[in-house]
């Protein structure tokens, strides 16, 4: 059976793509085939996993828009077991052209239940509520919620948890919230410690032990493109997400 995640905050750069590319590769690594869909318009995911974007013949633009099965577009990677369904800046203007077209909504979708061989597909979504946010929402069977320790780090939080009910309601009744991931901590101040606790008030029983440091090596291996753990794998970056990766796998059995 496959297990469909979807990456998701509203908010920009608290690590959404960090953690799908690195959870992705820890998945592969422990011998889940795993497909990584780069479902934001800025194809970070696809640099990040060193796909020249000029090169592609196809990608998700084509598959949401119906003019090519996900199957035939997913490439594979340097890394065993680990495949990603790329992205190109096109996926916006396919987004804006989307806004009134029959099954809006299920695009995604349908397009995952075409392919049945993976054992994870991890969705790395944009930085919006938007309706890729929300076809993901309806794809997926768990939200992974990325928060960046910071003072601001739950505004907005609610707006993303009342559009899961929503999806919840409607289309897609079984979606749940795996986990909350707290990134980028910074070990040395207070206030990271403080939102940690915040976090959790916040989200009883759903933060990870496990937390992501702030981490240099995490923010150069995406140019190389390539996960930490490839790109050094001895890194406290590297060992953080082999920890929240094994906590995940034991949250879905
Ligand atoms: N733990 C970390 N330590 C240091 N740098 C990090 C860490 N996590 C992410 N970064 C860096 O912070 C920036 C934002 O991270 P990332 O791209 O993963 O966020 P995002 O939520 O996907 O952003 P967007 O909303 O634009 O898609 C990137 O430059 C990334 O390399
Ligand atoms: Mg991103």
């Amino acid at each position: 059976m496959t297990t469909v995640i979807a990456v998701t905050n509203q908010k920009g750069g608290v690590g959404k793509t960090t953690s799908a590319v690195n959870i992705a590769y820890c998945l592969a690594k422990s011998g889940h085939k795993t497909l990584l869909i780069d479902f934001d318009p800025q194809g970070n995911a696809t640099s990040g996993l060193g796909i020249d974007k000029q090169k592609l013949e196809a990608t998700m633009s084509d598959v949401i828009q119906e003019f090519s099965l996900l199957k035939n577009i997913i490439l594979p990677t340097e890394h065993k077991n680990l495949f990603v369904a790329p992205t190109t800046p096109q996926l916006a203007n396919t987004e804006v052209e989307l806004a009134g077209a029959a099954r809006r909504f299920t695009r995604l979708k349908n397009a995952i239940a075409s392919v049945s061989d993976y054992d994870y597909i991890l969705i790395d979504c944009p930085p919006s509520l938007s309706l890729l946010t929300v076809n993901s929402l309806i794809a997926a069977r768990y939200v992974l919620l990325p928060v960046q320790a910071e003072f601001y780090a739950l505004e907005g939080l609610g707006q993303l948890l009342e559009s899961m009910k929503l999806v919840r309601k409607s289309m897609n009744p079984t979606l749940d919230l795996i986990g909350v991931l707290p990134t980028m901590m910074d070990n040395r101040t207070t206030l990271s410690g403080q939102v940690y606790q915040e976090i959790k008030k916040h989200f009883p029983g759903k933060v990870f032990n496990q937390t992501i440091p702030r981490n240099i090596r995490l923010a150069e291996a995406p140019s190389h493109g390539l996960p930490v753990g490839a790109y050094d794998r001895f890194s406290k970056g590297a060992r953080a997400y082999k920890n929240v990766t094994k906590e995940l796998i034991d949250r879905v059995s």
